[in-house]
């Protein structure tokens, strides 16, 4: 959520921090600046997104500045609230939010601010303290230390060229390092196509950036050590290849995704290996309840898991999301509770807040992360399982769900068979998984088929998915995915909750998703929820693994391969039919409005 980028070293900075922008703008786009320092500090600002940005008005002699890309929190999507702010001889840019800005307002001329934001607040106290001092780093020392909130920042000052001073606290910063120069950046994206060896800051560190060096601090400016770390994503990971937008291409990516996430842990002798998660024998003995935490969809992939891990490990598993447990007294045992935290970016404001609580509790913490270096995985106590799914781009979150569902089924084999149990559970999970990208690479040759349905659907503007088991999950990722990316109102629910009050809302205007699953059981149970809305007028897509569906309207077939992964195959289509429909409707699919991926604000 918003995007910092920064420059120092030999070449023009400009171009190096527009470029850097426009790999970020999936975390936000609502407004967008560059502000280079060379014979003098130039600013240029627009609101909407980078190619509104005119950066031939800058000087392509600087060869230092920083950069931001906004996700509004503090005052609308105007210019004047675009980053970088000045204020006096201090300019920066600023990612979190600073809680008690009307309280630091008491410190400056406020009458002289010029937006409405918290961060040119913060950049009038820096100020305040640079014409105490004289020195940019105890400067922002001083008032960081006054500030409360989170923080990424990247500050300079026209009276003190030659450096950026950055600092951390809760928004991640990351600095790459190349041959005389520094890139810095709010996420790791923005700098693989400089370089692959990074230093993470951590809370409430400050970095001093020079062309030729870099000094690390803590909040008192006690020198730390400076430690490298090496990226292992490709700059081509970032770009969209044949395919037409992100959301497309890391949709296609799943088998490959998949199949890195099981690479070295799922094996075909029916063995699950896991090597990082950090729990004794006597922790998984111990063990009573799992609680899976996370926000929109990894939530709904640790939903789907609740499911699979109940029936695999006879546990109890409850789902929070984790903007309810960090303000929530959940009667969690610290003793006989793990609490597995899911996170795409690693970096999501509300689980890094659950996260701390948790551990605040007691409570063992995992984590299930694709960004390796980002907060989470570094902060959960007991270690976890890093996707490998690969850089994920578009804001909708596809691939993760896939990897994140198959990490926690992992983990669930991997666990039962270290309980002790038949070793049969975890070969069936093992033998499921393993399957999965050669039938993901089938479903996705479904495409153009859901093109021509989703042509038949255009006029249906409310919908709801409906299923039942761990389809009522991928039912809540599919509408999830068709409202945020197509913009259609859509809601789920366990198709056996339908006459509790949702039918009401049926006629022939409404479409509902059903879907049927292949046990026979539920499979009956499901049907009569299709005879339910029939009989009411509305209309009806079902996908299942049976040919066809008679009472249905429109029909999807999908392959069963196992009670354990179905789900995944289901929830390929719906990602297929929001990516059609959205294509059809002609909408900004990589970057649907009003959200920005990672939220790293409350
Ligand atoms: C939906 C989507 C969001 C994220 C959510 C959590 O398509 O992408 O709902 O799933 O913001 O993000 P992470 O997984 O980065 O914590």
């Amino acid at each position: 959520m918003c995007g910092i980028m920064g420059y120092i070293g030999g070449k023009p900075a400009k171009y190096i921090i527009y470029n850097g922008l426009q790999r970020l703008e999936y975390r936000g786009y609502d407004s967008v600046g560059i502000a280079t320092l060379g014979k003098q500090l130039q600013t240029i600002k627009t609101v909407g997104d980078t190619s509104k940005l005119n950066i031939d008005l800058i000087d392509p002699k600087a060869t230092m500045g920083i950069g931001h890309t906004r996700w509004a929190t503090h005052g609308k999507p105007t210019e004047a609230n675009a980053h970088p702010h000045s204020f006096g001889a201090i300019t920066l840019v600023h990612n979190g939010i600073i809680e008690n800005y009307e309280e630091l307002k008491t410190m400056i001329d406020s009458k002289k601010l010029k937006s409405q934001t918290d961060s040119e607040v913060l950049a009038a106290v820096i100020d305040y303290y640079f014409k105490k001092e004289a020195d940019l780093v105890k400067a922002t020392k001083y008032a960081l230390q006054d500030a409360k909130g989170t923080f990424g920042l990247a500050i300079i000052s026209k009276d003190a060229p030659g450096q950026i001073v950055v600092a951390r606290r809760g928004s991640p910063i990351v600095i790459g390092v190349g041959n005389q120069q520094y890139f810095i950046a709010s996420d790791q994206t923005a700098i693989l196509d400089h370089t692959n060896k990074v230093i993470y800051l951590e809370d409430d560190q400050i970095a001093v950036v020079k062309a030729d060096s870099l000094e690390l601090y803590d909040l008192k400016l006690l020198a730390q050590k400076v430690a490298f770390e090496t990226l292992d994503e490709s700059p081509e990971s970032l770009t969209k290849g044949v395919y037409r937008n992100f959301l497309e291409k890391e949709i296609h990516e799943q088998p490959t995704a998949l199949a890195n996430t099981m690479r070295g842990r799922v094996s075909s002798d029916g063995s699950i290996t896991l090597g990082g998660p950090n729990l004794s024998q006597a922790d998984i003995a111990k063990l009573k309840q799992i609680l899976i935490i996370g926000c929109g969809t990894a939530y709904n992939a640790g939903y789907y898991a609740k499911y699979e891990l109940e029936k695999i490990l006879g546990l109890p598993v409850s789902v929070e999301y984790a903007s309810e447990f960090r303000y929530r007294f959940g009667a969690y045992d610290p003793e006989t509770t793990l609490a597995i935290f899911m996170s795409q970016s690693g970096e999501t404001a509300d689980t890094i807040a659950s996260l701390n609580e948790a551990k605040r509790r007691g409570i063992k913490t995992m984590g299930i992360v694709n960004v390796v270096g980002s907060t989470i995985a570094r902060e959960v106590a007991n270690g976890g399982i890093f996707l490998h799914a690969g850089v994920e781009s578009s804001v909708a979150s596809t691939k993760a769900y896939s990897c994140m569902v198959s990490a926690l089924l992992m983990f669930g084999g991997f666990i039962t068979y270290r309980q002790g149990k038949d070793a049969a559970i975890t070969q069936k999970i093992a033998k499921e998984l393993l399957e999965l990208p050669d039938e993901i690479a089938l479903t996705l040759e479904l495409q153009d088929s859901i093109k021509k349905l989703a042509q038949k659907l255009l006029g249906y503007h409310d919908w709801f998915f409906l299923g039942r088991g761990s389809l009522y999950p991928v039912a809540m990722e599919g509408a999830l995915k068709l409202s945020e990316v197509s913009y259609l109102h859509a809601q789920a629910f366990p198709s056996g909750e339908m006459k509790h009050g949702p039918i009401a809302l049926v006629n022939s205007q409404h479409m509902s998703v059903l879907l049927l699953p292949e046990d026979n059981l539920l499979y009956n149970k499901t049907l009569s929820t299709l005879e339910e809305i029939k009989a009411r007028g509305g209309k009806v897509l079902t996908v299942s693994t049976r040919p066809k569906e008679p009472a249905s309207d429109f029909h999807l077939t999908v392959a069963h391969v196992g009670d354990h992964v179905d789900g995944l195959i289901y929830n390929v289509c719906l990602q297929l039919l929001t990516l059609a429909i959205s294509e059809k409707k002609g909408l900004n699919i990589d970057r649907p409005r009003n959200l920005a991926k990672s939220v790293t604000v409350e």
